[in-house]
């Protein structure tokens, strides 16, 4: 009897153990294709991109009345609306994924939605679902599809938030209305999961309620339910996949598996006539390394006007992005975050092997650059994109110390990018770094 216990209690355990097994090696496996696609391009579009006013905070603010802010819907055209040339500027760009607002704040959705009649299908002059042909185009592209959902519904009676003094009602006074709220919000995203198959979803807003009141695990396993492959952004009170840093760079590399920073071309994530603070090429692409360098992601906004017409800027920042991840897409797509600081003064990837270490440059050096503590010998150092073949200096190697020399490569100028340049060492065996204070020990 008590072997036979014994071994029903092997086996359950066992079960379990194979169970945590799979569930583990199913996470790993979905997210593989974010964290090798590093680039992103994010399209904030809604009847906000009249350029006039920044999206849903206007009202909420209270800049413009709410009913001023709802009328931008009788402009909204979508007349110039070119999915299919979107998609291709964002391939050519180089990003992997794209995300879309599919209903910002604001409550307006650009699907035809079934569970009211607030969309650009039924209440603008586009009078269509802008969604599909645009996700359509991506999936043409073979890139992926990224859905942006607002939680907050500032405009739906049942949602209780509105104006940043006042709230329509509090869930305790009135939970039945919450739960009618809850009904509408979970039925749109079902409705997201069964048109768009969405291989990202990128909630928003989550701050204004907790986890039990949004019912989190709820809309994960019916998410997941449509399609167990599905992410997650991390705005769902806890329960997403990863961390979605917004406008702020880290410092140190965060302790995270997988995030992402998302972050404007110049100061608005709707379009606005009167902002002109674009971030220049190089500002991104340095931004971009430094992310990918600490193991994340760019995400990347643009933001189309309402008639679906992409500012020139964007356009023209996109392209130089694009041939600059073009020419250095080894060290870029499918890489690992690099070294830790103090190796190396700048950012830096490396092969899943480990055994390719790429270094970014920002343009124009004009001295040696130097990387300390690197415990394997160099094969050979090439420049990404050009192949020149570079010589590098041992320095200050003492034959009785175990602390690896200082390693210093010449780059000249005329093999130099123009943004940044990108060196490849190949090394002897995976990537060994000395992080000691070069001491006996
Ligand atoms: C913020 C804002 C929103 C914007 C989003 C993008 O949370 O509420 O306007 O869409 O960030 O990350």
């Amino acid at each position: 009897m008590t072997r036979l216990l014994t071994l029903k209690l092997a086996l359950l355990l066992t079960f379990i153990g194979i169970l945590h097994a799979n569930t583990n090696a199913q996470e790993i496996n979905k997210m593989d294709w974010f964290s090798d696609a590093k680039l992103g391009i994010f399209i904030h579009w809604g009847i906000y991109s009249l350029g006039n006013t920044s999206e849903s905070w206007a009202f909420h603010n209270k800049r413009v009345s709410h009913t001023d802010y709802m009328a931008q819907l009788d402009s909204f055209t979508a007349s110039n609306y070119k999915p299919i040339y979107w998609a291709e500027i964002i391939r050519k760009s180089g990003a992997k994924y794209s995300v879309i607002t599919s209903k910002h704040h604001d409550g307006i959705a650009l699907w035809d939605t079934k569970q009211n009649n607030l969309s650009t299908t039924h209440k603008s002059p586009a009078k269509r679902d802008l969604l599909t042909p645009f996700v359509n185009a991506l999936r043409n592209n073979d890139i992926k599809v990224g859905i942006y959902y607002s939680l907050i519904d500032w405009t739906h009676p049942d949602y209780p938030g509105f104006l940043k003094d006042s709230s329509k009602y509090k869930i305790e006074d009135n939970p039945a209305k919450w739960q009618n709220f809850i009904k509408f919000c979970h039925g749109q995203i079902e409705e997201l999961s069964a048109e768009f198959n969405p291989d990202l979803f990128w909630f928003d807003g989550d701050w204004e309620h907790s986890a039990e009141e949004w019912q989190a695990p709820k809309i994960k396993a019916n998410i997941l339910s449509h399609n167990p492959n599905a992410i997650i952004n991390g705005r769902l009170q806890g329960f997403g996949d990863y961390d979605t840093p917004e406008q702020n760079f880290p410092v140190t590399r965060p302790n995270l598996k997988y995030w992402e920073l998302c972050m404007t071309m110049n100061d608005s994530w709707g379009y606005q006539k009167n902002d002109n603070n674009y971030k220049t090429p190089y500002e991104i692409i340095t931004i971009f390394a430094d992310a990918i360098s600490m193991g994340g992601n760019l995400l990347l906004d643009i933001t189309p006007m309402q008639d679906g017409s992409i500012p020139k800027t964007q356009i023209e920042t996109l392209e130089e992005i694009g041939n600059w991840t073009n020419k250095h897409q080894e060290a870029i797509f499918g890489t690992l975050g690099g070294m830790p600081q103090g190796h190396f003064y700048g950012p830096s990837t490396i092969s899943k092997d480990s055994t390719s270490l790429y270094l970014f440059i920002p343009a124009k050096i004009s001295g040696d650059i130097v990387v300390k503590g690197l415990d394997n010998s160099i094969k050979s150092i090439v420049v990404v994109g050009n192949n020149t073949q570079l010589n590098h200096r041992i320095v200050g190697k003492i034959s009785w110390s175990h602390v690896p020399s200082l390693v210093y490569i010449d780059i000249p100028e005329n093999v130099q990018d123009k943004y940044m340049s990108v060196i490849k060492l190949e090394l002897d065996k995976p990537l060994k770094l000395y992080r000691g204070k070069g001491g006996f020990n």
